[in-house]
């Protein structure tokens, strides 16, 4: 039984005692303390002793506005909740999903006219798979029942039917069902997005799992061999997709799944002409090419959607986090008029729901996000700023351990590295001392959130609320320098 009101004290026990906290070493808080955060105002967090925090990382590169409009998404909240607290989508529609779902459509690049709702971003890439997997059998059913003479659906007679043809349809292949992916690419943690995933430490205690989705090299150019060019790079990258999905046979290929910048190993950006070639091949082989813009989407490089900062034209794509700034659990995925087609038909339906997808208050908050960023010319601020945030942070690579500053919007990545001019990267132990024996604490310690991650090479994650300006640049800036210099020091002895 736990108590009801919690002093405190008790809090930091009773976080111990029960709470299982995500993606964490539940044994390393048997001495230290639990960081428990118990408010937030603009791009800051404060904790239960009254410390405040630099949140660098925007919650989870997600809290979009940042953490001052509480009282304001309450108050849509509260009134949806007095006006109708919880439908369906299910067969059902309510007007917050409908009006939420035309937002989303009129700020989508291109046709991407159709929304469905899920609660997050694993749900979002699920949903998208299990779509694109649909979709073409969909569009089979449908070109098979084309094939029946109309005379056979009015029942009067023997059915006419082309059995022939039907025949033919049945034997060529088969059902499009693989995925393809980049390396090191986090998509989430359910079963299909972790199938998804490029990141083998994830994937392997869940083994065997979906079948089956082959992972190609992603667009981190900081390793590749000295004195490839942009054009060289981007060809050995489409050469590669191409070949991958020769391998696994095309016609059993239905989604090709990236995000528009790569969050995991530290924001990889693409080289010049790489989304107009993964384009062009998914329309050779007919596969759906899915965006993931879970973290992208919602003003993070500048844009509502990165699809358009890279002009990516994706048939799906996925969100959820900036959706609603993360003031509430909810996330879709966005389908091109050509994908919603073949479910159009009097008797089809994308057989998959959720019960809280399109939950009415979830989607009145994210659409009072979207009114808030609107009014207060958040994606404006993220293009008149980033050049300004990038410079700021340029000045850390003047620190030996910096190897390289990437990333775009207001998103960005610096790898750490052992040797500036080989760009020779830590061990595993080395990484294992650098980032948990040292970074993450010190950082913290400092009064900053952001992330130091080794699921690719080490890199610090640096992707704060979209209202950051030039202070926060500075203070974070100012932070890093001073803990990655003793961390140089430290690997140094
Ligand atoms: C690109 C991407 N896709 C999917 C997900 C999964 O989202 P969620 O944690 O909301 O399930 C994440 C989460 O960080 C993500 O970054």
């Amino acid at each position: 039984m736990t108590s009801v009101s919690i002093a405190p004290l008790d809090l930091q026990k009773a976080a111990k005692d029960h709470l299982w906290m995500h993606f964490t070493r539940m044994g390393g808080y048997d001495l230290a303390d639990v960081p428990i955060i118990v408010r937030g105002d603009g791009c800051y967090l404060e904790d239960s002793n009254g410390k405040r925090y630099l949140d660098a990382l925007a919650g989870l590169f997600s809290v979009n506005i940042g953490y001052s409009f509480g009282e304001e998404i309450g108050q849509a909240a509260l009134e949806q909740m007095r006006e109708l607290p919880f439908y369906t989508n299910w067969s059902y529609a309510h007007p917050r999903a409908i009006e939420l779902a035309s937002e989303i459509a009129s700020l989508a690049p291109g046709d991407l006219n159709r929304v469905f709702f899920c609660s997050g971003g694993s749900e979002a890439v699920e949903s998208a798979w299990k779509l694109a997997r649909q979709y073409y059998a969909a569009r089979g059913e449908k070109q098979l029942r084309g094939l029946v003479t109309p005379g056979a659906r009015a029942g009067a007679q023997e059915p006419e039917v082309e059995h022939d043809a039907i025949v033919a349809a049945a034997t060529t292949p088969q059902r499009r069902y693989k995925a393809v992916a980049r390396h090191i690419a986090y998509h989430g943690t359910t079963m299909g997005a972790l199938s998804i995933n490029g990141i083998p430490a994830l994937r392997t205690p869940f083994e065997p799992l979906v079948s089956e989705v082959r992972h190609v090299s992603n667009t981190n150019r900081y390793h590749r061999p000295a004195g490839e060019t942009e054009e060289e790079f981007t060809r050995f990258l489409l050469d590669e997709l191409e070949q991958a999905i020769l391998a696994m046979g095309p016609d059993t290929v239905c989604l090709v799944h990236m995000e528009p910048v790569q969050n995991a190993g530290g924001c990889y950006t693409p080289p010049e002409g790489y989304w107009r070639g993964v384009r062009e091949i998914c329309n050779r082989y007919d596969i759906l090419l899915s965006a993931d813009e879970v973290i992208t989407a919602f003003g993070r490089l500048g844009y509502w959607f990165g699809s358009e900062r890279y002009d990516i034209r994706p048939d799906i794509v996925t969100m959820a986090k900036g959706l609603s700034s993360s003031y509430a659990a909810i996330g879709g995925v966005v389908a091109t008029d050509k994908v919603m087609e073949p479910f159009l038909g009097a008797s089809s339906m994308f057989s998959h729901g959720i019960t809280f997808g399109g939950h009415p208050v979830m989607t009145a908050i994210a659409l009072k996000n979207i009114e808030i960023m609107k009014r207060e010319r958040i994606i404006e601020h993220v293009r008149e700023h980033q050049d300004a945030f990038k410079a700021t942070l340029a000045q850390l690579l003047d620190i030996p351990i910096v190897g390289d500053l990437r990333g775009t919007g207001f998103f960005y990545a610096i790898e750490l590295v052992k040797d500036r001019d080989t760009r020779e990267t830590f061990s595993d132990e080395e990484c294992e001392r650098l980032l948990r024996g040292f970074l993450s604490n010190a950082l913290f310690d400092a009064g900053m959130i952001c992330r130091a991650d080794d699921r690719g090479d080490p890199v610090v994650q640096i992707s704060p609320p979209l209202v950051a300006g030039q202070a926060e640049f500075d203070e974070i800036t100012s932070i890093l320098g001073d803990v990655l210099t003793e961390a140089t020091t430290l690997m140094r002895a």
